[in-house]
């Protein structure tokens, strides 16, 4: 919808004039021969930025991590994620049915497991599957758990309990930067704790299509032939890369606005009547909130909301997320918050 305010996600978010720009310009040839010199410059670039030796640009977040999930593993293995991680929820049917693993589910609060979890998770799958662990997924940010950053001290705790049942530590980075920016935590020290990492060009960093999976030399050639066997060959990728290397180079730091527009969101959410931020401290771009007392249901919510022009993701009414990011300003955040009091109050229901 034209001139609504979209929460909706941060993968909303549409390419820059600056971006527009590079991608009109970008040098392109078949990439599935590996001869886009754009896409070999964005693969370069991302891994040197988290330290790794090489990386892989692959169409989304999905693809990414079924590329790891499949390279790390071989079928009836099992995977160890968070139970609310995107592995185990919206990837669960195609990590299963397409890398035949099953996945052992921790639940923990915000997401964030600890490394003993993990330990007794390895553990006890066997006894319940009948097979190994082979890999570890821990997601950072965390979507479901409200975009909470994994500490780096937890995950280093966790990479030593994979070291010790020699097994790879995978970060679904779908939103690394978010964490980086709001941690201080560079991207080479999660590349340095990790051994595959995959993180998203299309979420709050702005860019038009895309994802790059990082890992050694001998990790991305295993990845990119299942990446090829599920169709992700692309050909002139380059003019999509371009704009993914331009949001590298230029929309990292801007994401601390994306965390304070969230926290300010957050805290006018917070002095509405019957609703609750449930992420509290909102740590990056994600806010979810929920409406203690909801007086109508959704789809009359979601109609009051789309003609005052604010558009909110439902997490299970009457839980919903705001996600911040590239297309919203501070005067968004205050608009939105008069709409969600309307819509939320008295003042809202008696304009039904
Ligand atoms: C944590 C996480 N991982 C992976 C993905 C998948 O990314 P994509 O939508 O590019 O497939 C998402 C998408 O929202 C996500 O939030």
């Amino acid at each position: 919808m034209p001139g609504s305010i979209d929460l909706r996600s941060d993968t909303v978010t549409l390419p820059s004039p600056g971006m527009r720009k590079a991608m009109s310009r970008a040098e392109v040839g078949d990439s599935r021969r590996g001869e886009d010199p754009s896409v070999r410059a964005l693969e370069e670039y991302s891994a040197a930025l988290f330290g790794k030796e090489a990386g892989m640009f692959v169409p989304s977040g999905t693809m990414g991590n079924l590329c790891a999930v499949a390279a790390w593993t071989r079928p009836g293995d099992v995977i160890v994620a968070s139970s609310a991680s995107h592995i185990a929820g919206r990837e669960g049917p195609a990590v299963s049915h397409m890398a035949s693993v099953a996945i052992e589910g921790i639940d923990a609060p915000g997401g964030i497991f600890s490394a003993n979890e993990v330990a007794s998770a390895i553990a006890e799958a066997p006894k319940r599957a009948e097979s190994k662990v082979r890999l570890v997924a821990a997601e950072n940010t965390h979507n479901a758990g409200g975009g909470t950053v994994f500490p780096l001290s937890v995950l280093k705790r966790i990479r030593s309990v994979c070291t010790k049942a020699s097994l790879p530590l995978h970060l679904d980075g779908s939103r690394i930067f978010n964490a980086s920016v709001a941690s201080g935590v560079s991207p080479a020290s999660y590349g340095k704790v990790s051994h595959s990492l995959m993180f998203c060009l299309s979420k709050g960093l702005g860019g038009p299509v895309g994802s790059v999976l990082l890992g050694s030399r001998e990790f991305r050639k295993e990845a990119r032939n299942v990446a090829l066997r599920i169709g992700g060959g692309m050909r002139q990728a380059g003019i999509v890369a371009a704009g993914g290397l331009y949001a590298l180079k230029h929309h990292i730091e801007r994401l601390a606005e994306d965390h304070e527009n969230a926290r300010a969101l957050a805290s006018e959410l917070d002095d509405i009547p019957g609703v609750e931020v449930v992420n509290v401290p909102v740590e990056t771009n994600i806010v979810l909130f929920r409406w203690k007392t909801p007086s109508m249901g959704l789809p009359a919510v979601r109609e009051q909301l789309v003609q005052r022009g604010v558009l909110l993701d439902d997490r299970g009414f009457p839980l919903f997320r705001a996600v911040t990011h590239l297309g919203i300003g501070k005067k968004d955040i205050s608009r939105a918050a008069r709409t969600l009091r309307e819509v939320f109050t008295e003042q809202g229901h008696s304009s039904t």
